[in-house]
């Protein structure tokens, strides 16, 4: 039986990179643009810096979802960055479904110039986390802090 999900603000973590979608992020704000108030960014160099660990921490940290985006293919300024961090996401994504966290993260590239991409990829996330529900992990309506905090401080290092 399926069970309608119960009305609530998701939070949704996104982890980007700084060159491109990052920009778009930037841009959209700066223009003013509508799109929900679910997200939190932590902002890398490249999306190849980010590990599954720090995908694992996301949701430890309290998100109903996490996204991940960076430079479209062969954009990255690293070359081959946002390819790992694919590779990284797709094997996230089978180690979430055997945990019951299927569903709830996705890959996405977003040029520096496409704020109106972001908007939609959050609106995307934001929808989808809406229809599964809260995370299991999920502390409150705000993220723990001190998870955050720990996340965050990897990204610095
Ligand atoms: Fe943007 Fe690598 S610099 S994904």
């Amino acid at each position: 039986m399926n069970l309608k999900p119960m009305k609530y603000n998701p939070k949704i973590l996104a982890l980007v990179c700084t060159y491109c979608t990052y920009t778009a992020a930037d841009m959209a704000g700066s223009a003013r643009m509508q799109y929900p108030a679910t997200v939190r960014i932590v902002k890398y160099l490249c999306t190849g810096r980010i590990d599954i660990l720090h995908i694992l921490k996301a949701f430890e940290a309290g998100a109903d979802a996490v996204l991940v985006s960076g430079c479209e293919a062969g954009s990255c300024h690293f070359l081959e960055g946002n390819l790992r961090a694919r590779e990284r996401v797709e094997y996230a994504k089978q180690l979430l479904e055997e945990i019951g966290l299927g569903g709830r993260l996705e890959m996405f590239e977003v040029a520096a110039s496409d704020a109106p991409k972001w908007v939609e990829v959050v609106k995307e996330m934001t929808q989808r986390a809406l229809e599964l529900g809260p995370a299991p992990l999920r502390r409150g309506q705000a993220f723990h802090p001190e998870t955050l905090a720990q996340l965050e401080k990897v990204v610095e290092t």
